[in-house]
């Protein structure tokens, strides 16, 4: 038996209202499916894997025939004539794909996929009805996923190590090698099924040189392997590629993408990975980016690397999906005319057009790299013949790295519903990458993932919500964070109404808290280097990397103007535009990303700009402390593993937001000469 941390939010808790469990055993005496395939099976699996924790009964399995004993049919849309089961044809016409149809008929329940997929999502859906109260005699719901791509970027490497990662070691590699035993792999996929998810990158961006040769015949039997075992739960694998590859493993002297055998090269790999892999989903390219090689090199653009890719891809319906993270990595802080935030836009959207029908571009939520505060990426939108996704990163590289509480769900909401303007009021940000708002081909969203080996899979417990969090919202975008919360709330720790509440309202300020006392006011970094782990105000002040807050002592900020700064705000759409360029006007909480501003300023909230500073900080460190009070409320009523594993980082999150507040507090300070008008103590 696995324990708590490690069931995550597919608990299966037994039921123990006597006439619940008794109605739900009743249906589920059998299970029916008018269709058998791998991704059916599990679906059956799983409704077994419920029967008998929640309600202590195995479910035959019986022939698929109308019968009036109670019975859960599971079918494809096409397969069946569901008008004779009494399921109306209207309902039947709404459905296609991954979407679903769960309808109780008396005592029959049906689950009904657009294909295969949706059949297995629509059985977890159906667990996670039952497990947060809906009655089983009731059900009528229809689902579609808003986005058709909804991915998982694993940055780990080969030698088990994770970019970025901070809950334990690689669950997919160890010693170079893909781990013999992929029993672990097998319960990732299986949560992450759960939750939607129907693709994953099993390698980071940044492809060393082992994994440099997952691409080759010798590579490939093994990554296969993890391709099988993703497929039984419908996941199609995707690889990180080296744009390189034709000189590091292909024996070229070139990787140039106009160059006939490169392409040559690239087409007879494709073809062996289909040969193992053959619903390989695709690549994911990291190219002239942060040292990485791509078609810069060549003199080639970015449209000639993803087509050359995408041409090689095509004929095997694969996708290349190429990030926009690209910008200057060397830069010199003396320079003021480059802006790092201006870098995707500048490279990418004078190619609108030129890209194949089966290229992706991926771009960062925002302008800049996974801050707590940022503006939508100017990119969303401008380029409206291109197909575009956005990369979030649900691992806590900057928010806290899984010791801090930080529920990321509302960022991500806020940037989603962010009205671009780019064809007229309505075009948001969730239109534009679920391909409507130009009707584009592909697109969908990923996400750089938080799991690693530890118990847990997220290191923090609570940080489990993020990954549940983000697969609920891509789904469905409409959910609010705070559905979504109490939803992953009821599932991992039951339905204790004072648990129930006081999680929500942690998850819920956790955001806003880590915010306030980090750097303020949509600045950013502030962040010790390299691991970005912690206070350190001039880290990066002085860096080649273009992340500046230009604090002098009279102000900070950056101008990001037209008439004064580096003139990103022009290429946000208007009335976006001006309103970003407009001092009066940028919203509070970006105030210090788009505008150089005296300390004196006065913000909308009221306060001046080293009030702000210093109040949020007292509050925020102040929050903190109260957060580890609110969760040792909860003693007694959360098992012991889970209620000591928070209680242990939330008591590391109040001793380091201390630090953070004195850190920041003293040092602007110290800049300005302006002393805290309400007394506090700042270390001088
Ligand atoms: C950030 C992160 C890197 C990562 C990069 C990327 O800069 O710190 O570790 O490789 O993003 O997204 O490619």
């Amino acid at each position: 038996m696995k324990c708590k941390q490690y069931a995550a939010w597919l608990q299966y808790d037994r039921i123990e209202e006597e006439p619940i469990r008794a109605l739900q055993a009743e249906f589920f005496s059998s299970i029916a499916a008018s269709y058998e395939s791998e991704v059916v099976a599990a679906a059956v699996k799983e409704l077994c894997v419920y029967a008998k924790a929640a309600l202590g009964t195995a479910p035959n399995r019986t022939a698929f025939a109308k019968q009036d004993r109670p019975c859960i049919f599971l079918g494809l849309k096409n397969d069946t004539d569901w008008n004779a089961y009494g399921i109306a044809a209207e309902k039947l016409l709404q459905l296609a794909g991954e979407g679903f149809l769960l309808e109780t008929i008396g005592r029959q329940l049906y689950i009904i996929g657009g294909s295969d997929r949706g059949v297995l999502y629509g059985v977890f859906h159906l667990l996670r009805l039952l497990q947060t109260g809906s009655d089983i005699a009731a059900l009528q719901v229809l689902e579609q996923p808003a986005n058709s791509l909804r991915l998982m970027n694993q940055w780990d490497n080969a030698d088990g190590t994770i970019e970025r990662g901070y809950a334990g070691r690689s669950i997919f590699y160890e010693n170079n090698e893909i781990k013999a035993d992929l029993a672990r792999v097998r319960d990732y996929a299986r949560l992450l099924a759960s939750v939607g998810i129907n693709g994953i990158s099993v390698n980071n961006v940044n492809v060393h040189q082992v994994e440099t040769s997952f691409i080759t015949s010798e590579g490939l039997p093994a990554v296969a392997r993890i391709a099988d075992v993703f497929r039984e739960y419908g996941i199609r694998l995707l690889l990180s590629v080296n744009f390189a590859s034709p000189i590091e493993v292909g024996g070229l002297s070139t990787a140039d993408p106009l160059d006939v055998q490169v392409k040559e090269w690239w087409r007879k790999t494709a073809a062996e990975i289909y040969r193992h892999i053959p619903d390989f989903l695709g690549f994911l390219v990291k190219a002239d980016s942060e040292h990485r090689p791509g078609p810069f090199t060549y003199g080639r653009d970015h449209a000639d690397g993803a087509n050359m890719l995408g041409e090689a891809l095509e004929p095997f319906g694969g996708l290349v999906i190429w990030r926009c993270f690209v910008y200057n990595c060397m830069q010199d802080w003396r320079d003021r005319s480059t802006d790092r935030a201006k870098a995707a836009y500048d490279h990418f959207q004078p190619l609108d057009g030129r890209f194949h029908a089966n290229v992706i571009l991926q771009i960062k939520n925002g302008p800049m790299d996974f801050q707590v505060r940022e503006p939508v990426s100017p990119l969303f939108g401008a380029m409206p013949l291109t197909n575009q996704s956005m990369e979030f990163q649900i691992t806590q590289e900057y928010t806290g790295q899984q010791k801090h509480l930080c529920y990321l769900v509302p960022q991500w909401k806020q940037v989603l519903e962010f009205d671009t303007h780019v064809n007229g009021p309505g075009s948001t940000v969730k239109r534009i990458v679920d391909g409507s708002l130009f009707g584009r081909p592909y697109s969908g969203i990923a996400a750089v993932s938080n799991i690693g080996d530890d118990e847990n899979w997220t290191g923090h417990t609570l940080a489990q919500a993020n990954l549940y969090g983000y697969g609920r919202l891509i789904w469905k975008p409409e959910l609010s964070a705070e559905d979504i919360a109490g939803e992953w709330i009821r599932l991992t720790f039951g339905h204790d109404p004072a648990v129930v509440s006081t999680v929500s309202e942690l998850l819920m300020n956790s955001w806003p808290i880590y915010e306030s006392y980090t750097a303020p006011l949509g600045v950013g970094w502030m962040v010790a280097p390299n691991h970005h782990y912690g206070p350190d105000v001039d880290g990066y002040e002085y860096s080649r990397w273009g992340t500046y807050h230009f604090a002098d002592r009279d102000g900070i900020g950056v101008d990001r103007t037209v008439e004064t700064g580096t003139g990103y705000t022009a290429q946000y759409a208007e009335p976006n535009a001006a309103m970003y360029n407009d001092i009066r006007r940028c919203p509070d909480e970006l105030l210090l990303f788009f505008h150089h501003v005296p300390y004196s300023h006065r913000l909308h909230s009221g306060e001046t700009v080293i009030e702000h500073i210093y109040n949020t900080r007292f509050q925020g460190a102040e929050r903190a402390e109260k957060m580890k009070e609110q969760w040792q409320s909860l003693e007694g009523k959360i098992d012991s593993a889970r209620y000591e594993q928070v209680l242990g980082r939330l008591t590391e999150q109040a001793v380091h937001a201390k630090h953070w507040r004195d850190v920041i507090n003293t040092y602007f300070y110290r800049k300005s000469g302006v002393s805290d008008a309400l007394g506090r103590l700042i270390y001088t």
